[in-house]
């Protein structure tokens, strides 16, 4: 399989969980954006995708306590938004299933709700590694921010009333939890973190516990996933949206989870009228830190080596279709073999 030890991609984070619980908005806080409001009636309705740099990660986690950028030895995050609205389960399971980690995110003032048990369900069936975001903690009665320091910091700074409504709700949240098969408890009581999931308190608004969340999902890439994050020249790539851009005229975004493309690769993608065989002519990156579905500005590469969200401009893509996996005839002969396999997913 060509696994590089010494070198690793940088792992696909998928965020889920019940609508309006704070997905967009927790990626927004981290990436500095407002992408949240743009949206239609608030509602994610695709899938998203954000590649964040090891400088993303850093500009988050300074305040969190025992927390050592230096150790990390993949070279960032791509973090992938679902929608939490009922009638999108194709791509939560899309996300999921392309995701090394995830983040549940859970309304500290809602706790479970049905999304939140679906997701819960394909993280379970896929044996996908992941934290709780315990969101919107600014809601707790009387409490008081401060996303300057360690979220335990300010847990321990808070007064009686926020302190026993957040001790109160969190009960509430672990015991739902349990009822759902799972162990939980706060990352700091965490009596085993391969037995236990995690929880972690944020809020997307003041930024409480924001780098706590980021550090988290780090430290448990680091600790679980070293292996499964050796690169790998074997392709992985599945397209996200079809989509026309002003000077670029019909492109894909895809999640490269593996492999790398090259400008002018020959690739082959499933169309509603029979496989597409075309050739790459732009390979193009969302500037760090930004939305690959909210318009705006790209930088052109030569080759792209995963994991990224990718946009790709070439001939004949307005019948690709979404959600397929995209291929690479390396040389001509593979070409008629890679359409019979796209043709039968
Ligand atoms: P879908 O993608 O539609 O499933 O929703 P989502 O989970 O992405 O939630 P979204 O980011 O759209 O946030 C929903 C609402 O909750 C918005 O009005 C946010 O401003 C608000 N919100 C999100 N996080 C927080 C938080 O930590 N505190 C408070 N007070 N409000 C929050
Ligand atoms: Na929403
Ligand atoms: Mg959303």
């Amino acid at each position: 399989k060509n696994l590089q030890e010494d070198n690793l991609r940088a792992p696909v984070v998928c965020v889920l969980g019940h609508v309006d619980h704070g997905k967009t908005k927790i990626l927004d806080k981290l990436r500095r954006t407002n992408v949240q409001e743009g949206e239609v009636g608030g509602i994610t309705q695709q899938i998203g995708a954000t590649n964040v740099p090891a400088h993303g990660v850093q500009r988050q986690t300074h305040m969190v306590k025992g927390f050592d950028m230096s150790n990390l030895n993949f070279p960032g995050l791509l973090i992938i938004d679902t929608p939490g609205h009922e009638s999108f389960s194709n791509l939560r399971s899309r996300g999921s299933s392309l995701c090394d980690i995830a983040i549940l995110v859970v309304d500290i003032t809602q706790g479970l709700e049905p999304q939140t048990v679906e997701s819960i369900d394909l993280l379970k069936k896929r044996k996908t590694p992941f934290v709780v975001a315990l969101n919107k903690v600014d809601r707790v009665f009387e409490w008081e921010s401060n996303p300057a320091k360690d979220i335990r910091e300010v847990i321990k700074l808070q007064k009686e009333p926020a302190k026993n409504d957040f001790d109160r709700r969190t009960k509430e949240i672990i015991q739902a939890l349990n009822e759902q098969g799972l162990n939980a408890a706060l990352f700091w009581e965490n009596p085993n973190p391969r037995s236990y999931v995690s929880l972690v308190p944020t809020s997307a608004i003041s930024g409480d516990g924001m780098g706590n969340l980021i550090a988290m999902v780090c430290d448990l890439c680091q600790q679980r996933l070293n292996k499964r994050l050796m690169f790998s020249e074997e392709l992985q790539c599945t397209v996200l949206e079809v989509k026309t851009i002003q000077g670029h005229g019909t492109t894909i975004d895809v999640i490269l989870v593996n492999g790398r493309l090259r400008e002018g690769d020959t690739i082959i993608l499933a169309g509603t009228e029979g496989p597409i065989v075309t050739q790459i002519r732009s390979l193009l990156l969302p500037k760090p830190l930004k939305e690959i579905r909210v318009k705006g500005q790209y930088d052109e590469f030569k080759e792209i080596p995963a994991a990224q969200g990718v946009k790709i401009a070439a001939r004949d893509l307005e019948k690709a279709i979404a959600g397929l996996n995209l291929q690479v005839a390396y040389h001509d002969d593979e070409v008629d073999l890679l359409k019979d396999d796209v043709d039968r997913e």
